[in-house]
């Protein structure tokens, strides 16, 4: 019960769904936990943040610690209150995990300017904004103190992100976005300042799901068994990475739905062909692509 004891973790978007969820499993284990969520409604209009009181009331009953957090991240200042106010109420950050989050689904050819930006701006830049925060006061401490450091970024993909979800173009490239975003943590950060980065695709029946016509049936409770779709499946997986010393290769991305967790293989270069020293020509091109498609097969 105290895996993550000393370490202190921000959660965004941790008022409801896999972000309440990851935030009771955390300060369960021990950890300090800045709850943020704007309290915002499903499609990211704000509210009163009485979802993110209510998780640190859960936890504080329970004997641990935690404060609230009302701030919007995909705000450049917001973000950097977030990150302050974790450092003013428990001295440091260990542990981000970016998982706030809207939908605002619609088939490409409707989809309006709005709804686009929406989207990106809360995933995305909502990704960023308090990446950046972090990590510049990550940097600060490594040149004030160094020597080795065990800091997590945790970042929210999803599968169609990862494998594309028609009537989903804003929510997925954003999603396949932070899954690079998260590569990209740890090629700037993993070596210079030891911190971890992952991506993870959840699956779980949230206010998200059950607003979504295709999914609410496929994640009903069942009536009986294993309740796959439970987001308290999820948060082992997710308090173990944050955990210090965890093994999981930083960089890496994953699905966690239910009782399986799947590493995400990245994009690779598949088989090639060469012109040969000079440009290629439309007429090579017309006579070389079967060959390169036959090649790449199933996987092109
Ligand atoms: N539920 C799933 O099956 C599923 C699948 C794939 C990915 N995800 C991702 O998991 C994350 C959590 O989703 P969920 O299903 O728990 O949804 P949810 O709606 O239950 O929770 C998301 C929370 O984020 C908060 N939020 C939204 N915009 C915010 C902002 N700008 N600043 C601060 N807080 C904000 C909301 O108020 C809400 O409480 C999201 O990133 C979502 O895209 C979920």
């Amino acid at each position: 019960m105290s895996r993550l004891r000393d370490r202190v973790a921000i959660v965004t978007g941790a008022g409801r769904g896999l972000g309440r969820s990851y935030a009771l499993r955390l300060a369960r284990e021990g950890a300090k936990v800045v709850v943020n969520d704007l309290g915002g409604g499903l499609h990211g209009e704000r509210g009163d943040g009485t979802p993110a009181d209510d998780v640190v009331r859960e936890i504080r009953e329970a004997g641990g610690q935690a404060i609230a957090n009302g701030d919007d991240v995909a705000d450049w200042e917001g973000a950097h209150r977030l990150v302050q106010a974790a450092l003013d109420a428990f001295g440091d950050v260990d542990v981000l995990i970016n998982n706030a989050g809207i939908l605002r689904d619609r088939m490409l050819v409707n989809m309006t300017e709005q709804e686009w930006d929406d989207v990106v701006r809360v995933h995305l830049r909502g990704h960023f904004c308090p990446t950046r925060a972090v990590a510049a006061h990550w940097r600060a401490r490594a040149k004030e103190n160094p020597g080795p450091r065990d800091a997590v970024l945790i970042h929210t993909t999803s599968i169609s992100g990862l494998f594309g979800s028609p009537g989903q173009a804003n929510y997925a490239s954003a999603k396949s976005g932070i899954a690079t975003f998260a590569y990209e943590c740890h090629l700037e950060l993993n070596e210079r300042l030891g911190v971890r980065s992952y991506a993870i695709g959840p699956s779980a029946r949230t206010r998200l799901t059950e607003s979504s016509p295709a999914a609410v049936e496929a994640v009903a409770k069942p009536e009986a068994g294993f309740d796959f779709f439970d987001p308290d499946n999820v948060s082992p997986f997710v308090v173990w990475l944050a955990s210090a010393g965890c093994g999981a290769p930083s960089g890496t991305v994953y699905t966690v739905e239910g009782d399986e967790v799947t590493v995400v293989q990245p994009w690779t270069r598949g088989p090639r062909i060469k012109a040969g020293d000079s440009r290629w020509t439309l007429e090579q091109l017309d006579q070389a692509w079967p060959e390169l498609f036959g090649q790449a097969g199933a996987h092109a």
